[in-house]
């Protein structure tokens, strides 16, 4: 993609790499589900790209819904901090959920999610992640499915932004130090 190219340092995960695990998530998803009503929840912003795309490899009928969450705003550190900015739609008694998240940092986001989510009483609630960042999680968190354990750095890319830009990357790359502009 030419209007980021001279912001991206590395490419960590390319478009073709990130397309055949989403087939292999979705093959999983898919056999994992089999009989079950499954509702997939997306956390905006970041994740409404992996959950298009996993989604049209999961071969079941599935419903949607999406929750926002305060979270980085522009600094690239996480603050522990949660505030749910929109509710979902849904009610999960019942239901079997699937949480799709673009990427676990610190796990914080996550773990209070879960919690907030398991109140509710769904019949199962699991966790699709695209990115996992390597040994830094502050708190134990059972994902089921994850695509890419990456290393301890700021990434940008299929979703994920630094200071709202760069979601439509179509690959996951770091940023070059000019590029955050002295944020
Ligand atoms: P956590 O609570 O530290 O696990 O991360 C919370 C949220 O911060 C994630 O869902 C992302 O939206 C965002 N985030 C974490 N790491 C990165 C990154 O490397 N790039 C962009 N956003 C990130
Ligand atoms: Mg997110």
């Amino acid at each position: 993609m030419q209007a980021y190219e001279p912001d991206i340092e590395k490419i960590l995960i390319s478009e073709k790499e990130i397309a055949a695990k989403l087939v292999e998530m979705g093959t999983r998803i898919t056999q994992d589900y089999r009989d079950s009503n499954l509702l997939l929840i997306g956390v905006l912003k970041g994740a409404f790209v992996v959950m298009a795309d996993l989604a049209r490899h999961i071969e079941l009928p599935l419903e949607f819904d999406f929750m926002a969450v305060s979270s980085y705003g522009a600094a690239t550190k996480t603050s522990g901090v949660v505030r749910i900015l929109k509710d979902l739609d849904h009610d999960l008694e019942g239901r079997d959920v699937l949480l799709v998240e673009d990427i676990v940092d610190s796990g914080l986001t996550l773990k209070y999610l879960l919690k907030n989510l398991a109140a509710r009483k769904p019949t199962s609630l699991e966790v699709a992640a695209l990115l996992r960042k390597r040994g830094i999680q502050q708190v134990e968190l059972d994902l089921r499915y994850v695509g890419f354990d990456i290393p301890n750095e700021f990434v940008v890319g299929y979703g994920l932004d630094f200071a709202e830009k760069y979601r439509n990357l179509p690959y996951v790359g770091t940023l070059r130090a000019e590029a955050y502009g002295g944020v």
